[in-house]
């Protein structure tokens, strides 16, 4: 149901989607709710806290009690306030994940310009490694292990438009939710991992996630190439912030469902939590955390926009070499000259068709 307030922002919003334009200025206010889940509260130590326990659902709730106060809060709301519960997953292990852990430091500065070692492929848009697809694949069964609890099922899915996202998504949701005629995932360009600086964050066009992902959507006006990406620059943290704003203020205006899954990175994970008034929280690989997002707009709302279409801007700044003092070993010469290619298999991939349903929720509330 789309509430009075919703309709009405909706049609004073222009469309978002791609996300280019000036900025400009908007009014809506986010906070986390507090008390339903122990990520939320910052006495929770980030380190010691594992998802994989309820998801952090505070265990003086039951799921069947969380949904009922969820939607109760929504029935209740003032004019153009409204909640939603954004289950936010980082991807499991991808080769740049090893490939970092492997060279440490001098990865971001120097082995991410690359796309290979001769030993490891970590760009452009590296795979899941085994153990991602592992984690994943755990996260399904966690998550069909919650379903008799009443745990309320994300009724949307979005996956950023990076493989390791979209097979994350894939292994978890496949066989509950992702069902001809259920849910339908959506590719999201800003929900990205940080913009340009690195061969792990380069994308493929679209026509090979419609290769690999034949069934599912895209944002309207997804480009047909990484547009975004440039090797000279990368995206700030303040950038990052803004991009999760730019988030939120896409899925609440756009979005009916209340519960929503989102698919990402850990890096524009810092953004959407900072936008969201999420303390910080870092997440391992293959985290799901779910936030509890209250958001406050005036009906003056306007969208925010932000310009980073390939060039440098206030949310960008310049790669920078490593520094003299960290040692590390130069690659050679023949495979420098691979950079910056997409020369990534993306044929020979398995059209795969759902089986089996464990259950599922309708597309909308
Ligand atoms: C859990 O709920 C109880 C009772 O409402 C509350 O006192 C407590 O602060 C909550 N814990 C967290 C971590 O939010
Ligand atoms: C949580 O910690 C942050 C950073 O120290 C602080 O700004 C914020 O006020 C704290 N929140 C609560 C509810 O205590
Ligand atoms: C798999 O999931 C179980 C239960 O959710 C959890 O206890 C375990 O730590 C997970 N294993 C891995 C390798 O993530
Ligand atoms: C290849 O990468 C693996 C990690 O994936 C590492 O353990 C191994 O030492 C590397 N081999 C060489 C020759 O660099
Ligand atoms: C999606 O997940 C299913 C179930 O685990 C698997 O059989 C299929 O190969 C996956 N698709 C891709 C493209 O990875
Ligand atoms: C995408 O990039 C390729 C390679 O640079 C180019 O040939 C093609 O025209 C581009 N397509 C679009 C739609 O921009
Ligand atoms: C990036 O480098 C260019 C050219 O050297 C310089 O003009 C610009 O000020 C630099 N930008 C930042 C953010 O440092």
């Amino acid at each position: 149901m789309v509430s009075l307030s919703t309709a009405l922002l909706l049609a004073l919003s222009t469309t978002v989607s791609a996300f280019k334009a000036g900025a400009s200025g908007h009014s809506a206010k986010y906070s986390i709710v507090p008390g339903f889940f122990k990520q939320s509260d910052n006495s929770t130590d980030a380190k010691t806290f594992d998802y994989h326990d309820n998801l952090g659902l505070n265990d003086s709730l039951t799921w069947t009690e969380f949904k009922q106060q969820i939607d109760d809060l929504n029935a209740n709301a003032e004019l153009g306030v409204s909640y939603k519960v954004l289950y936010y997953a980082r991807h499991g292990e991808g080769w740049h994940n090893v490939a970092s852990d492997f060279y440490g430091d001098a990865f971001g500065c120097y082995y991410t310009n690359f796309e290979t070692d001769g030993n490891m492929t970590w760009g452009p848009d590296p795979y899941l490694t085994e153990k991602g697809i592992e984690q994943a694949k755990n996260n399904s069964a966690l998550i069909k292990s919650l379903i008799k609890d009443d745990f309320p099922l994300p009724q949307a899915f979005y996956s950023s438009p990076f493989t390791r996202c979209a097979d994350t998504l894939n292994y978890t949701w496949y066989d509950i939710a992702l069902a001809p005629g259920y849910a339908t995932p959506v590719f999201k360009e800003v929900i990205r991992e940080v913009l340009g600086g690195g061969t792990p964050d380069l994308r493929r066009d679209r026509a090979y996630l419609e290769e690999r992902y034949p069934s599912w959507d895209f944002e309207a006006n997804f480009p047909f190439n990484d547009t975004l990406y440039s090797p000279d620059w990368r995206e700030t943290s303040a950038g990052l912030e803004w991009r999760g704003r730019f988030f939120l203020d896409d899925m609440f205006e756009t979005e009916e469902s209340t519960f929503i899954s989102a698919t990402s990175h850990g890096g524009i994970g810092t953004g959407i939590m900072a936008a969201a008034g999420h303390r910080e929280f870092s997440l391992v690989t293959g985290a799901i955390i779910p936030m509890v997002i209250k958001r406050e707009a005036k009906l003056d709302f306007t969208p925010v926009q932000i310009d980073l279409e390939g060039t440098p801007g206030p949310y960008s700044a310049n790669v920078t070499a490593c520094p003299a003092s960290l040692s590390y070993t130069t690659l050679p010469a023949s495979l420098a000259s691979t950079v910056y290619t997409l020369g990534a298999d993306t044929t020979g991939l398995p059209v795969v068709t759902v089986t089996s349903v464990v259950t599922a929720s309708p597309t909308s509330a």
